[in-house]
């Protein structure tokens, strides 16, 4: 027991440097992927796309939001997502659509960004999708609220955060004006657990197995008279195991043993 402690204490002094109360644990790296001076841009934060290969970047400070493609490196294309830094609230086309230097955003599994603009005169939540950007809360309400209840007539501090649940399908959003965890109910269709991306993949996958099948099915049938003549027979399904194991006693060619693996493959 003693040996065991003593081999522990070794091994954590070994692997960490401890000095007062601070633990510096060793073995990652640190390198810049974006350097927002060249590109004239200022990440405040930045979260995947779901379904597609991107990252969503919001520049706080200029009112906008990029896109980047990933693997992430000094060289990856930067490109514009909405909001052109002019602070302002209008919706529409993501293209022409401002916002008023919002303070955090989430994405859903379909990939359609939810942004806090949380300034004086929009305390809303709103959405960029492919069709545009709209505003999904706090559309009708002027002043700073509490107010629950449909999302439009709905009321929030000037200081809240969101975030995506997807276990939920929902927004989580720390009203920290109100002191307050508040919820939005997403649609299902905005939280299908298998995106673009993945559906299209496992589709693939399927339509690949059955073609194989199709095609062992087609080739076994195909040869299996050239090989040779076979002594008709009908195997009691219990023997086929044994059968496999042994060498061949009942004059089975291989392509019955291939068609047969093909079958119980499919
Ligand atoms: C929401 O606000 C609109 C516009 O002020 C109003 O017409 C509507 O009655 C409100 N709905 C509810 C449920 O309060």
């Amino acid at each position: 027991m003693a040996s065991l402690l003593a081999l522990l204490l070794l091994f954590n002094l070994a692997s960490l440097h401890v000095s007062a109360g601070i633990v510096l644990e060793d073995g990652y790296t640190v390198s810049t992927v974006i350097d927002g001076h060249k590109l004239n841009i200022n990440p405040h934060s930045i979260l995947p796309r779901f379904g597609s290969s991107d990252f969503v970047v919001l520049d706080s400070a200029g009112s906008a939001f990029y896109t980047v493609s990933f693997p992430i490196s000094k060289e990856s294309a930067v490109k514009p997502l909405s909001g052109d830094g002019v602070h302002e609230y209008s919706d529409g086309e993501s293209g022409s659509a401002r916002f008023n230097k919002p303070g955090s955003f989430a994405v859903d599994l379909k990939g359609n960004v939810y942004v806090a603009d949380t300034k004086k005169k929009s305390r809303v939540i709103r959405k960029i999708s492919d069709s545009g950007v709209t505003t999904i809360a706090g559309g009708y309400s002027e002043k700073p609220g509490r107010e629950d209840g449909p999302a439009q007539n709905a009321s929030f501090s000037d200081d809240f955060e969101i975030s995506f649940v997807p276990e939920i399908c929902a927004l989580l959003i720390s009203d920290h004006g109100n002191q307050l965890v508040r919820q939005i109910g997403l649609k299902a269709e905005d939280c299908a657990s298998g995106s673009k991306v993945a559906t299209g993949a496992i589709s693939i996958w399927v339509l690949g197995l059955g073609l194989s099948c199709l095609l062992g099915f087609i080739v076994g049938i195909a040869i299996r008279p050239y090989i040779i003549p076979r002594t008709a027979r009908l195997q009691p399904p219990q023997f086929q195991q044994d059968m496999e194991a042994l060498p061949n006693p009942s004059g089975e060619t291989s392509t019955d043993t291939l068609l047969r693996h093909q079958k119980r493959s499919c």
